[in-house]
């Protein structure tokens, strides 16, 4: 995928597809889809590290997935997250944390949210070659000032306010923006508005592409399941299976075989 391509699949309403990937294994696999786009994204804290939210993920946790993910996947598009905070100081702390990423293989990074501060650095980051993906709605950094994980946007007050913050992404030089959990009505009046796509995650069909967390798509995630998530496959309980058949197989000496056992 080449980002100077999307004006025009948005001309043609040709929809953008990402999934999220945090490993050289499954970003492999990966390689071989179709899939336009790979989002290292932080919610990795969550998916891999088993944390209640993306607050405590750090710049020395995003680095190595990153790199991990490039070597696993050389032909993918890379979007890498800017983590808590990573983007909020001086601008040459900013831009460190940029080149860090961008230099372990991200070919773009996003960062949630929209004021004064973000349009200069996406401004900034945009006339010095870095591609930029904004991140609209409920975005999971801002989850303790939003009193936990709820629906952003619901009010004629948030609606005007995220919409402005989506202008305002765009005229900084943003070359897409991630919508999470917003009412499908706003994700397609942005949709409708920007010249550049929109992602929806939990936003509705109008929007010019789709992401979804990769473990959720495949069914490894346990526990609570957000109301937009597909699962493609039940990859919990077929892993469970696979490997009760595997401890099985050992108690009952049928593993190894002679085939798999040397001379
Ligand atoms: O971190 C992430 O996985 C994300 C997606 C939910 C869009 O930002």
């Amino acid at each position: 995928m080449n980002i100077l391509e999307l004006p025009e699949w948005k001309k043609q309403r040709r929809r953008l597809t990402m999934v999220t990937c945090y490993d050289a294994w499954s970003a492999k696999i990966l390689n071989d889809t179709g899939v336009d786009m790979l989002l290292v994204g932080d919610s990795s804290g969550m998916v891999m590290h088993g944390l209640e939210d993306t607050i405590p993920v750090t710049m020395e946790m995003m680095v190595p997935q990153v790199a991990a993910v490039h070597r696993g996947a050389p032909k993918k598009f890379i979007v890498a997250d800017l983590p808590f905070l990573a983007f909020r100081s001086d601008l040459k702390s900013n831009l460190e944390a940029v080149q860090k990423l961008m230099q372990a293989g991200a070919q773009a990074v996003k960062l949630e949210g929209y004021d004064q501060h973000n349009h200069e650095l996406v401004a900034h980051l945009a006339k010095s070659g870095v591609p930029v993906v904004g991140h609209l709605g409920l975005t999971p950094q801002f989850v303790h000032a939003f009193g936990g994980f709820r629906v952003q946007g619901r009010s004629d007050e948030q609606r005007r306010h995220i919409l402005e913050q989506a202008r305002g992404l765009e005229q900084a030089g943003c070359f897409a923006i991630v919508l999470e959990c917003v009412p499908q009505t706003l994700a397609a009046e942005i949709t409708s508005t920007l010249s550049i796509p929109t992602i929806g995650i939990g936003a509705g069909l109008g929007c010019d592409g789709q992401v979804l967390v990769l473990h959720d798509l495949l069914g490894f995630t346990t526990g609570f399941k957000p109301k937009f998530v597909r699962n493609y496959m039940n990859g919990a309980e077929l892993m469970r299976q696979a490997v009760e058949n595997f401890r099985e197989d050992v108690v009952s000496g049928r593993f190894p075989s002679e085939k798999e056992t040397y001379e």
